[in-house]
């Protein structure tokens, strides 16, 4: 890295008095060379113009979006009928034979900060799996060879870091050898951080020598995933269909055929699973066309009112969440990468920063603004998007909190209650364990990966005991 010289100092505090942020300077004598360095070269980087426009978000916030030309979504719905279970099947082909192609990518964003579990390293190396406590990551992993296995494929995985957790995500993968995917198939690729601010826009410290800053929201992917050089990677190689999820969801099915099938269909340019919600005020996108469009409109933007619309027959009005998985093809991704300028989104946090005497202290609750973008709002650049409907209990256990709904006890016992039903698709006889205090059942996806795979390994007349390990 250059370091700064004093010539280029004087052109930065000149730049920072301009646009009203020379308090950035402040304690800049105290600090010693490296320090002085770094915090030079962030405050050289910063993009002004832009932080102008999250000072106007701020001064200005963007006005309640209008319901009044929003209704729900169009949604491919869970097969009921014979005829509709065919189509299915004819859909899941058109997926298998784009795995089988070497067609598809996985991308899975892992750059949040995970506040909400309280953990403090990133949130695919949490412990998940029940009995054997593997990662997020490992278990994805495995999944990920299965599906390899299973369609003769590459499969590459691209993960979104941020420059947090970027040297730590990477070491973990270099200390358990890649779980066996190689290192050659995983790409890491860090997304950008924004300075977070004041209630009066300006910029605040983390440390003497650090600006206060976060990641860019998922929504940076598509810029630094351009940026990274992976979408030539993508183009290159011939993937040209990305197969998304959120590092928080256990229950993924990765690389599912049967969605990949629906997008290829509808000649989708992005799609995006959709769940019944649970109740409405869960905290789920909610899956809606906007004047004619395809959009998920985020929870937090849905007044109550709307969210527990319900029709005359008790349905809700807008009942479907998106549970953030999506399959992007990979030229869409290039076109929103440039041209997309996906809109910001103010998210008001509490954060520990340096006080005026440059002591850390809390700010006020709500007092630090974030600026994020969200990969949904690239539906409106999409000229077909398809909505596809999945069983909850099949795909969706997302770890979020550290306790109660939506935490890791949560999802692990999702995860076991559906292995418990593969084992009963299977023909294993057994009655049915009640209590998940302790692990009951774990099974690696390179055991099985699904209820057809158990099947095809199961033993006439098996009566497993619990607690129950397969893997191989
Ligand atoms: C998110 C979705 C919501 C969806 C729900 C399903 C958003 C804003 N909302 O809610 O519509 O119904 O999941 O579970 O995403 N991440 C990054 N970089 C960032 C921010 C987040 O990689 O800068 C990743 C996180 O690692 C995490 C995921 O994105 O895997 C979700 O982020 P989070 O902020 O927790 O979103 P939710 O509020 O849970």
């Amino acid at each position: 890295m250059p370091s700064e010289s004093s010539n280029d100092q004087e052109q930065i505090a000149r730049r920072l008095r301009e646009s009203g942020q020379e308090h950035a300077l402040r304690w800049l004598d105290e600090l010693d060379d490296a320090g002085r360095q770094k915090l030079l070269r962030q405050l050289a980087g910063l993009d002004l113009p832009e932080l102008l426009e999250f000072k106007n978000l701020i001064e200005t916030p963007p006005t309640d979006i209008s319901f009044e030309h929003v209704e729900p979504a169009p949604v491919a719905r869970l097969p009921l009928r014979k005829a509709e279970r065919d189509i299915e099947e004819y859909v899941t082909c058109l997926g298998e034979d784009a795995l089988a192609a070497d067609r598809v990518a996985v991308l899975t964003v892992a750059g949040g900060q995970g506040t909400r579990l309280r953990y403090d390293h990133p949130k695919g190396m949490y412990p998940i799996t029940p009995i054997r406590g593997k990662s997020l990551f490992q278990f994805f992993a495995e999944q990920i060879l299965a599906a390899r296995r299973r369609h003769g494929c590459g499969l590459p995985w691209l993960i979104m870091t941020s420059p947090t957790n970027d040297a730590e995500t990477r070491d973990f993968f270099a200390r358990n050898d890649f779980f066996g995917l190689g290192q050659d198939s995983v790409h890491f690729f860090p997304q950008r951080v924004n300075p977070i601010l004041d209630g009066n826009g300006k910029l605040l410290r983390a440390e003497k020598d650090e600006l206060l800053v976060g990641p860019d929201g998922h929504g940076g992917m598509f810029a630094a995933l351009a940026t990274s050089g992976l979408l030539n990677v993508l183009r290159e190689g011939g993937w040209d269909l990305a197969s998304y999820f959120q590092v928080d969801n256990p229950m993924v099915t990765v690389a599912d055929a049967r969605f990949l099938g629906h997008h290829l269909r509808w000649h989708a340019d992005i799609s995006c699973k959709v769940v019944p919600k649970r109740d409405p005020q869960e905290g789920l996108g909610l899956a809606v066309l906007k004047s004619g469009k395809p959009t998920v409109i985020e929870y937090t933007d849905v007044p109550e009112e709307i969210a527990a619309a319900r029709f005359p027959s008790g349905q809700l009005l807008f009942p479907f969440g998106s549970i953030a998985v999506h399959t992007i093809s990979v030229p869409f991704a290039e076109r929103v990468a440039q041209e997309g300028a996906l809109p910001w989104h103010v998210a008001r946090k509490r954060y520990e920063i340096l006080d005026e005497l440059g002591h850390k202290a809390l700010s006020p609750p709500a007092g630090c603004y974030k600026f994020e973008r969200f990969i949904f709002d690239a539906l409106s650049f999409a000229d077909e998007c398809a909505f596809v409907e999945v069983r909850r209990a099949a795909e969706f256990g997302p770890v979020k909190n550290a306790e109660g709904e939506d935490s890791p006890d949560a999802a692990r016992r999702l995860m076991q209650q559906q292995w418990l039903e593969w084992l009963r698709e299977a023909g294993a006889s057994f009655s049915t364990p009640k209590d998940f205090s302790s692990p009951v059942i774990e099974i690696s996806p390179l055991y099985a990966a699904d209820a057809a795979e158990l099947k095809e390994r199961a033993q006439p007349g098996w009566a497993p005991s619990f607690p129950l390990l397969l893997e191989p």
